[in-house]
């Protein structure tokens, strides 16, 4: 998980290497580099820590060059220290490769090379692929077949950009299970680990697809195959997103941004979904599901990580109630590995933002692999799992920079309801009445996260009054209890504060252990059919000096005498219920992380996608 940028033509190369990188931050920031072709040799310039520090090392030198590679890295192998920082060279410093992925060999490769006399200096698995590749040179070939016969060698996962100045006018880069795309211009090439640093240059990009390897130079680019080494067609796709999108817009940081977005985002969800009258009835246009599939289905298994495993356990409630069809829930990481029960009547469901979680894209490998039929739900246009699948919803929230998901998550909870009203519908369950009050409900919704913003200071309140509490409790039940597990996700990932979700029954089998004065438990108490089993919960903690902060629905005058705090949250549908209740949660995450000095876009140790095991 690390981005990797590169650029050749007639430009200085370097400051678009950096500018480049900073757009691929969020994809790891514990050191980053750059290599180039200067007077006949190779420079290459690299830091421990954000690009800032490379920036300041790079500032004040004069260096020209045409072409260039950069990397900005998230450790897998090896400390994140300056040595272990990419780009890595060979044993003389005429190859560098930058590289995003695992060498899963890297360890046999190594004592191979080295019993041949090459000599390593970090400790990635990527610096075998210099080594490598300076080997096949070495043996006079030229710098693709060298990087052909050196991916030959190589088992595991990679998005590579090799430069040498034995070949200065080209440039080399590779793909397999890790994402690379190339911006074409006129007489230049650009190439990032996604789109969003092309956007400034270029709107006419390739993906390149597993195991190919693409040859560039100012006059064309060339792609093969890196087991046949045969030349292939590639076609070009043309990007229509805005580039400000993914600036910041005055907000001091994209969480805040995106958290704000949310109305607009799942407008755009609904939007992008075409539902047709066909002559079957209800069609969703480019589902690739067919009302066959749809009435045979046995069960559907949800498969995420992370925020977008949350939106599946909701998921789960949607299309329970909706359609009747059994769901199963599985963390993509776990599902992998057990030996889940599918047959030709199972949808497989990968839900991710990204669609370039590693565990996400194996989860949803093993059960095609099993016969069943893949269907992803994904924000991200052209990813791994929407190349992967059979079937595709996007959710079309835009461009989502900060760690935390929060408009992906919202936008995700919008998919997955139309989707469980179709299933529904197609199955005979939900009436044309019923169909057009709950599509109907769901238009209200971004009016009501606009009332729950306007308040964001009643939030901000609470937050100064909490943010040095060392131990917060979030309880939530039912179609609510996902969304306690989120805010305790977002709380920890952003301000590093311990926070668990509970189910509020399970209290009294535990946790209720935990709670005195010190302990802050956020409450979701929505009006709904289990309000005075979540009100129990509530003494309970009262009972014990625990300080509560409930969420409950606009109207309620119970509460406010029972609680500590009560934040209003206007009324829904109960399914959508977790979406309103989710927003009130970010914020007071994204606040307390404020007032703790956190870096909250980029928060410790994490990345935005997750692209290793
Ligand atoms: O891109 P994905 O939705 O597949 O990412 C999954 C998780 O890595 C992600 O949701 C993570 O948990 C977020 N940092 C949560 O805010």
């Amino acid at each position: 998980m690390c981005g990797i940028v590169g650029y050749i033509g007639d430009r200085n190369a370097i400051p678009i290497l950096l500018e480049g990188l900073k757009r691929l931050e969020y994809r790891g920031y514990d050191s980053a580099g750059i290599a180039f072709y200067e007077n006949g040799g190779i420079v290459v310039k690299k830091t421990v820590g954000k690009l800032s520090n490379l920036e300041s090392k790079i500032n004040g030198h004069e260096y020209r060059s045409t072409i260039g590679i950069g990397h900005t890295r998230w450790a897998t192998h090896g400390r994140p220290t300056e040595t272990n920082a990419h780009p890595h060279c060979d044993c003389s410093g005429r190859v560098v490769v930058v590289h995003n992925g695992i060498i899963e060999n890297h360890a046999l490769l190594r004592d191979a090379l080295t019993s041949e006399g090459h000599v390593f200096s970090s400790q990635t698995d990527t610096e075998v692929v210099s080594h490598l590749i300076e080997k096949y040179l070495v043996e006079g070939k030229d710098l693709r077949d060298a990087v052909l016969r050196a991916l030959g060698e190589i088992k595991g996962t990679f998005a590579l950009a090799v430069i040498s100045n034995l070949s200065p006018d080209r440039m080399v880069v590779a793909r397999r299970s890790s994402p690379l795309v190339i911006g074409c211009g006129r007489g230049e090439y650009f190439v990032a680990s996604d789109v969003t640093p092309l956007l400034r240059y270029t709107r006419d990009v390739i993906f390149l697809d597993d195991n190919e390897v693409a040859v560039l130079d100012k006059k064309g680019l060339e792609v093969f195959d890196v087991e046949s080494g045969c030349r292939k067609q590639k076609s070009t796709y043309h990007v229509t997103w805005d580039a400000d999108l993914a600036e910041k817009n005055g907000y001091p940081h994209f969480m805040l941004k995106e958290i704000h977005e949310q109305p607009q985002a799942i407008r755009n969800t609904w939007s992008g979904i075409t539902l047709v009258n066909g002559k079957d009835g209800l069609e969703w246009r480019d589902l690739n599901l067919s009302r066959d599939e749809i009435l045979n289905l046995s069960r559907i298994y949800l498969v995420a990580c992370g925020t977008s495993w949350h939106a599946s356990l909701i998921g789960k409630f949607m299309i329970e109630s909706l359609a009747r069809i059994p769901v199963e829930v599985d963390l993509a990481s776990e599902f992998r590995y057990r030996s889940p029960l599918i047959d030709k009547r199972t949808l497989t469901i990968g839900i991710t933002q990204s669609g370039e979680t590693a565990d996400t894209l194996g989860a949803m490998r093993k059960a095609k692999a099993e016969g069943s039929k893949v269907l992803t739900i994904c924000n991200v246009v052209e990813s791994s799992a929407t190349r992967e699948a059979d079937g595709v919803i996007y959710t079309h929230a835009g461009p989502e920079i900060g760690v935390a998901s929060t408009k992906a998550f919202t936008s995700q909870l919008v998919a997955l309801y139309m989707f469980a009203l179709f299933l529904g519908r197609v199955r005979g369950l939900v009436s044309d009445i019923l169909f057009c009050k709950f599509i109907s409900e769901l238009k209200s919704i971004p009016e009501s996260i606009e009332r729950v913003i306007e308040r964001e200071s009643e939030i901000e309140n609470l937050a100064n009054l909490y943010w040095e509490r060392k131990n917060f409790l979030f309880l939530g039940r039912g179609v609510t209890y996902p969304v306690a597990l989120e805010g305790a996700l977002k709380l920890k990932e952003i301000s590093y504060i311990h926070a668990e979700g509970y189910a509020g029954g399970e209290m009294k089998h535990g946790p209720i252990a935990l709670i005195d004065e010190d302990m802050v438990v956020v409450a979701l108490v929505p009006r709904n059919s289990i309000y005075e089993k979540m009100l129990g919960n509530v003494e309970e903690v009262k009972a014990r000096e625990g300080t509560v902060i409930a969420l409950t629905t606009l109207g309620d005058r119970y509460l406010r005498s029972k609680v500590d705090h009560v934040f209003y949250v206007p009324k829904s549908n109960d399914l959508l219920t977790p979406i309103l209740y989710a927003v009130p949660l970010q914020l007071l995450a994204y606040y307390i992380a404020r007032n703790r000095g956190c870096d909250i876009d980029q928060p410790r140790n994490l990345a935005k996608s997750v692209t290793v095991e």
